[in-house]
């Protein structure tokens, strides 16, 4: 709650509580000037950014600076015990929080096309497991990028189509999210790389199949269909009911599952450790993949793959805290049915 009161106050009274937490904060000090041109030139070279002119370089630099300031707070109270994550520069560390709002807004979700005929029902001769990570089956390929392009239905929607390969199929695919951006289109609720949903790329798939990765490799931007030939299939899909616990069911009897979330804000920084987000809502705006679910310290987590790279997070996945339906986790999951 506090923090969310803190968001809504204007930015001079921001910057004064964060130098007052600040001073609070042993360990906390300020950034020299060498250790912020240290991490600047080692963002540059990870993350391969340049900018059109001096100009917006040093107003990125100024913008990468403010946040560093942040993380290094953030994370003096993670030492501390007061937090259960760790911030980290990210690719998106010179971007403004508002900025950062507008690259989620682009990847919008669209509201599924129409509520599935099928809905998951958990089978009770089954016991559920205390906790899971479907990385540990074979049923998570490696961690991906859709870079500039708002796809990220089309690499949830890859995701659980490559779990159900594994585990139904025992077959070990990667999936073409090129394939879902250029072909799955309006019909199916869909805009390419202005957004889309898992369940219209669902909906395509039962009736053209998909191809593989490696026959249609990705663009990072919509170009025309040529689907050749499909790898997988599907009969139809089930969406899962709006409710945390049946969510969890679904994961530990299914596998991995489609997700939507409200990605905004906290995921632009993250580095590590189980994510409580106080700022996050319900708006829809990110489609991910949750591939298990576990404990730790007393917090119940999930366990979720990103399309961000591999360079993100914890090696492309982040934690985020489970049992609150934080950021609208409960609201979009899904997944295919072969
Ligand atoms: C992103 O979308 C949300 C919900 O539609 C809106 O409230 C917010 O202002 C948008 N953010 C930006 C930076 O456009
Ligand atoms: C559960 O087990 C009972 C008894 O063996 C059986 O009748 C029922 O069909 C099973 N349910 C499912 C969903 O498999």
């Amino acid at each position: 709650m506090r923090a969310k009161i803190i968001f809504n106050m204007n930015p001079q009274l921001i910057l004064l509580i964060s130098v007052i937490s600040c001073l609070m904060v042993t360990a906390c000090q300020a950034l020299t000037d060498d250790e912020v041109t240290r991490e600047w030139n080692t963002f540059l070279e990870k993350t391969k950014k340049s900018y059109k002119s001096p100009v917006e370089a040093s107003r990125r630099l100024a913008i990468f600076k403010e946040n560093l300031q942040d993380i290094e707070n953030h994370n003096a109270l993670f030492e501390q015990g007061k937090v259960t994550y760790k911030k980290a520069v990210t690719k998106f560390t010179d971007l403004t929080k508002e900025e950062f709002s507008q690259y989620i807004n682009k990847s919008k979700l669209s509201q599924r096309p129409k509520q599935s005929k099928n809905m998951f029902k958990a089978n009770p001769n089954l016991t559920v497991a205390g906790e899971i990570d479907w990385r540990n089956y074979g049923a998570v390929t490696y961690v991906k990028d859709q870079g500039q392009c708002g796809s990220c239905w089309s690499f949830s929607a890859t995701g659980s189509m490559e779990g159900q390969a594994a585990l139904v199929e025992g077959r070990q695919l990667v999936l073409s999210e090129q394939n879902l951006i250029d072909c799955a289109l309006e019909e199916y609720g869909n805009d390419g790389c202005n957004g889309g949903s898992m369940d219209g790329a669902f909906e395509y798939v039962t009736f053209y199949g998909i191809d593989s990765e490696e026959d249609y490799p990705y663009l990072e931007y919509q170009y025309y269909c040529r689907q050749q030939g499909s790898v997988f299939g599907i009969s139809s899909y089930a969406d899962v009911e709006q409710d945390e616990y049946t969510l969890q069911l679904a994961v530990a009897q299914i596998g991995p599952i489609s997700v939507g979330i409200d990605a905004t804000n906290e995921l632009q920084n993250y580095g590590s450790g189980i994510l409580i987000d106080q700022t996050c809502g319900e708006q829809i705006n990110h489609g991910v993949l949750v591939v298990g679910y576990g404990s730790e310290g007393g917090n119940d987590y999930w366990i979720i793959k990103n399309s961000w790279g591999q360079n993100w997070g914890e090696q492309g996945y982040f934690r985020l805290i489970r049992g609150y339906s934080a950021c609208g986790i409960n609201l979009m999951a899904s997944y295919p049915i072969v």
